[in-house]
């Protein structure tokens, strides 16, 4: 793994801004695995600033969504649609028809996941961005004794319902069920980007990168992907 720690969220930002731009430029027709969370929003702030100099055009890229709540319609504004418009896809010329995310909102979730995966298996993703859960979670693939490989709903754990409640006025309305892209998938991209912040993030990141690879912590799979690149503030990597 390719370790990068800097001094500054605003470094920290530009850089992975320029990993999944470099990758556009060379590729028009890239196709992204994108990520929610608090930590990519300034990537995507970044990203939609050197589109707006003129750097890079999305008009040809696809992407795709790591994950996305059971039950929230797209425009709530705590559904992971709503945010990737808010952040990224209303400031850029990528085209509505080529952004994926899964559908919580599906009567057939099993139908809907399979019909995900159908459409991941179509393409390669050439850039896959990811955040951290404190539980050592990657899209929603919370630990457990297995994971899956596939698209699937995902019951989330107590310690996510805690974090995302940050977000909801009630802790009732925090959504329980999530489908989620699976760690299979996650590993299938190409390169990976993994970013992420603060000292509450320090002690996982370590299990993470240096601790045994294991799905009771699903980044660790990551030690098995050849093209990972993680960034780190000094407080996330303070432990390494
Ligand atoms: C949610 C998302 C993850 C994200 C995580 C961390 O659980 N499903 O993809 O990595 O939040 O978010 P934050 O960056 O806000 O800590």
């Amino acid at each position: 793994m390719n370790v990068h720690i800097f001094d500054t969220q605003l470094e920290l930002d530009a850089f992975a801004a320029n990993l999944i731009t470099d990758i556009v430029t060379s590729k028009p027709n890239a196709v992204l695995g994108l990520a929610t969370g608090s930590t990519p929003i300034g990537i995507y702030a970044k990203i939609v600033e050197k589109y707006r100099k003129g750097e890079v055009s999305f008009a040809d890229v696809t992407s795709f969504n790591l994950d996305e709540y059971v039950g929230l319609k797209p425009y709530n504004d705590q559904s992971y649609a709503y945010y990737m418009n808010k952040h990224l896809f209303a400031h850029i010329d990528i085209p509505d028809t080529q952004t994926f995310l899964p559908n919580g909102m599906a009567d057939d979730l099993e139908a809907e996941c399979a019909n995900y995966d159908r459409m991941l298996l179509e393409r390669q993703i050439d850039i896959q961005l990811l955040g951290l859960g404190h539980n050592g979670h990657i899209g929603f693939n919370e630990p457990d004794h297995a994971l899956s490989g596939g698209t699937h709903v995902v019951k989330l754990k107590q310690a996510t319902l805690e974090a995302n409640a940050r977000f909801f006025a009630t802790m009732e309305e925090v959504p329980e069920y999530a489908i989620t892209m699976g760690v299979g998938s996650i590993l299938k991209a190409n390169s990976i980007v993994l970013a992420v912040r603060g000292a509450d993030k320090a002690d996982i990141v370590k299990q993470a990168l240096t601790g045994p690879i294991t799905t009771e912590v699903p980044a660790s799979l990551l030690q098995t992907h050849p093209r990972v690149t993680v960034l780190l503030d000094r407080e996330a990597g303070r432990m390494l």
